[in-house]
Parts: structure tokens; C-alpha cells; sequence
């Protein structure tokens, strides 16, 4: 097992590199088009091949580096049925999953910041998306977004795994890497001890500005961050 967590810092974004040490196969969870570079090189360092490359979901605050990963690889491109780009190499749904090595990724689907946002689960941790994020979530304003769908989906999916999980968010604001499911239980201040009515009031007066790049980045990842 080889894993990298790479930041990008314009957008707060987390990218993740998975990979089967035996194997050398990767996968790239959320990969950023400013850090196509840097992920290639890592790549080319640990003398691993790209199959997959990942999205949790259509960002609306970057570019997605998948299209030129696929160009520069040869990787499939995998997105949630429901996101319907065509440009995805593979659609998936709830349930399914995808080989790493000797290890398996498990979909699971986890609307609410979007209706297509997928979780991935690898070994002893889940790569949540923005559905959860380390003492948060995702917003529920745009892009299809609703709040009691999203509690659904953090209380019904999330909220069910172990609690020693490790919880690997597609953000996050204030400098913290990881959590684990059942801190996020305890302590995310919307979701514990927090009803659905009351979960849904707190994003209702959210009140947050737009993302910068939301006009450009969904139209553009919806090409898998091309920019044609
Ligand atoms: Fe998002």
C-alpha cells in the first residue's frame, strides 16, 4: 500500500494518490489540473502506473487535472453515473466497486453536496468528497445541492462505517489532514447530536459567496477539466 496526500492551496483541495506496492497500480482521487505535474512525477518516481483517475464529484472550485492525466496515461476516467459527462471513461453507481493490486475501491454513493458525489472506501479509510469534511461538510446552495439528502447520506453511509475509519476529505480550510469517523461523530459541530431539521436550518443560514471558478470549472469538468 503507497498513498499520498497532496494540497492544492488556491482551492483547499485535497488530491490522493493510491497505489498497490506489489502491483505498482494507482488510482487519483480529485486530482487538480495545476498539480498534473506533480502527481506525474510522483508517479514516475514510485515506478507506478495510472489505471483510474477518480472524482467524488463535478467541483466547482478547480479544474480537474483528469483529462490530461488520461492524455498523458492512459488511465480511465471514473465519475458517477448521474454526473452524465460524457467524457467518463467508466460510470459508476452505490455498490460498485474497482480493483487496486490486491485491494478493492468500494463506491459508495453519498449525495447532497451534489446528487452525484461518490465516496471511496480503500482498506481502513473513505475518501468522503465534500459530502464530509473534517469538522464540517459540504455546502448544499448550488449545483443540485440539499441539505436533508446530504444528512441522509453522512448518517446513513458515513456514519455507519467503523469508527476508527479514516475519514479523507476533498477539503479542508484550516490545515488538518485526517480525522476518523467516529471524531466526526462526536465533534463535527452540524452533524453531532444534530437532527435532520436541525442540520438542515444550519445550512440554510450558511449564507456563503459563490466559488470563484464555479462559471468556468463545471463546465470545464463536465469535459473532465478540459479546457476546449
Ligand atoms: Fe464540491
Amino acid at each position: 500500500m503507497l498513498f499520498r496526500q497532496i494540497f492544492h492551496e488556491a482551492s483547499s483541495t485535497y488530491t490522493y494518490i493510491l497505489a498497490d506496492s506489489t502491483w505498482r497500480d494507482a488510482m487519483v482521487i480529485d486530482a487538480v489540473a495545476d498539480n498534473c505535474d506533480q502527481i506525474l512525477q510522483i508517479l514516475h518516481a514510485e515506478d507506478l502506473q495510472l489505471t483510474h483517475i477518480l472524482e467524488t464529484h463535478l467541483h466547482a472550485d478547480h479544474i480537474s487535472a483528469a483529462s490530461q492525466l488520461r492524455e498523458k496515461t492512459g488511465a480511465k476516467v471514473v465519475l458517477s453515473e448521474l454526473a452524465q459527462a460524457d467524457c467518463a471513461d467508466m460510470s459508476v453507481v452505490d455498490g460498485d466497486f474497482l480493483v487496486l493490486g490486491d485491494d478493492v475501491i468500494r463506491v459508495l454513493s453519498t449525495p447532497g453536496h451534489t446528487p452525484e458525489s461518490l465516496s471511496f472506501r480503500w482498506n481502513d479509510r473513505v475518501f468522503t468528497g465534500d459530502a464530509l469534511l473534517i469538522g464540517g461538510c459540504g455546502r448544499t446552495d448550488f449545483q443540485g445541492g440539499d441539505a436533508g439528502t446530504l444528512y441522509d447520506s453522512i448518517t446513513s453511509k458515513l456514519f455507519t462505517l467503523p469508527e476508527e475509519t479514516l475519514v479523507y476529505p476533498g477539503h479542508d480550510y484550516r490545515g488538518r489532514w485526517v480525522s476518523c469517523v467516529g471524531e466526526e461523530i462526536r465533534n463535527n459541530p452540524r452533524l453531532a447530536g444534530k437532527s435532520r431539521e436541525e442540520f438542515m436550518a444550519i445550512m440554510a443560514a450558511l449564507d456563503l459567496p459563490d466559488p470563484k471558478m464555479i462559471d468556468t470549472a463545471v463546465p470545464a469538468n463536465r469535459l473532465c477539466g478540459s479546457l476546449d
